[in-house]
């Protein structure tokens, strides 16, 4: 008998939606032909939450959120929420879920699709066969430090405060992901921060580079501060395999290596937590791009970041190798065929909608499994 695999999807707001709906195609596909099955359950979150429960997330979808073998997420955000009280902002809804799910690990992997290696406003020399792997640290930092807020001074004036923090602890835990990750690829990490100017920045180096002695001395390590890190992504990115950082610098760092790769419409990423005392890690898939507001609704967001999104969470999370390799695959071969979402399009090739893009990978998935 087939064991099916608990999958959460919340669609979330703009192009979410009608990406997560090609994906939906793309589990179904592997629901009727793998041998792994998927029972699939639904819920809102950001604004789609807000418009009817007033709140990003309730806590009934926060609970499916735990029972489930895995959440894939879409995007969240739009103009409409701007003026919200920033507890109820569409983004609060996927921050909780990172913290409450423990999502420490967040991979970003940018990868230059041969097909695709003239798309990037670099020149092709520069980006071609690229593959590098940024991992940004999820549920520290800056982001959750106290204290936080804007606060008024006895003279009436005021101040905006947040704190970046990180403990022994949580640069470990997130240097152990990227050594592992690491070992499987070319065996090199550059561990950035800004140790010149920030007191946990300098710690966050001291702490990796004394996890590095004591367990990984096998593989190589380098420390690079943030912002010479930025420079050489555009500059050099071959220089790069694993590139492990902090939530605010992997934010912005994973946005510039998404565009080395021609579209932020083709970045995955994968959020995993610890692994608890039943072996299991809670985990979390969602693209890199977000809610696009402005081309929601009209058939041009391209659903393949959400899909890779898909594969990563067979790779990473259902240990299903193979299966994640196909969907690479039929992907790859979608591209070679020259079909394109208006992001990605190029002289001489066949421009496709969303829904197509979903329709033809999976016919390729079809040609590749016979
Ligand atoms: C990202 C996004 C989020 C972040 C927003 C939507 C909260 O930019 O996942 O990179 O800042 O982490
Ligand atoms: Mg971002």
């Amino acid at each position: 008998m087939k064991s099916n695999r608990k999958v959460l999807m919340l669609p979330g707001d703009g192009i979410g939606p009608e990406v997560m709906n090609e994906t939906k195609k793309v589990i179904n596909w592997f629901d009727k032909r793998r041998e792994v099955g998927f029972d699939l359950d639904e819920g809102l979150v950001g604004g789609a939450s807000y418009d009817k429960h007033k709140t990003p997330l309730t806590d009934e979808v926060m609970d499916k959120a735990f029972n489930s073998d895995g959440v894939l997420f879409g995007a969240v955000g739009g103009p409409t929420y701007d003026n919200l009280p920033f507890s109820e902002k569409p983004e609060r809804g996927l921050l909780r879920l990172r913290k409450e799910l423990g999502l420490f690990a967040n991979l970003r992997p940018a990868i230059v699709f041969d097909a695709l290696a003239d798309a990037s406003s670099l020149k092709k020399e520069i980006v071609s066969g690229l593959d590098i792997m940024i991992l940004r640290e999820l549920t520290g930092g800056i982001y959750f430090g106290e204290p936080r807020g804007i606060n008024e001074l006895p003279d009436g004036s005021k101040v905006g405060i947040n704190t970046e923090v990180y403990s022994t602890n949580e640069i470990r835990r997130v240097g152990d992901v990227a050594f592992e990750l690491a070992s499987k690829r070319r065996g090199l990490v550059h561990s950035v921060e800004k140790a010149n100017v920030m007191e946990s920045g300098l710690f966050w180096r001291q702490e990796m580079q004394k996890l590095y002695e004591e367990k990984y001395e096998d593989l190589k390590l380098e420390h690079m501060y943030a912002d010479n890190c930025a420079m050489q992504l555009v500059r050099d990115p071959h220089q790069f395999d694993v590139i492990v950082t902090t939530n605010l610098f992997g934010d912005l760092l994973s946005d510039i290596s998404a565009q080395l790769t021609g579209s932020l419409g083709m970045l995955p990423s994968a959020s995993l937590g610890i692994v608890n005392e039943y072996g299991i890690r809670k985990s979390l898939f969602e693209p890199v791009h977000g809610s696009a507001p402005d081309i929601s609704g009209q058939g041009k967001a391209n659903p393949i970041a959400m899909i890779l999104s898909f594969s990563m969470m067979l790779r990473y999370s259902l240990d299903r190798i193979e299966d994640a390799n196909l969907v690479e695959q039929a992907v790859t071969k979608a591209l070679e065929d020259g079909l394109r979402t208006a992001d990605i399009m190029q002289p001489g090739k066949t421009l496709i909608s969303t829904e197509q893009m979903g329709a033809e990978i999976c016919n390729r998935l079809d040609q590749l499994s016979v």
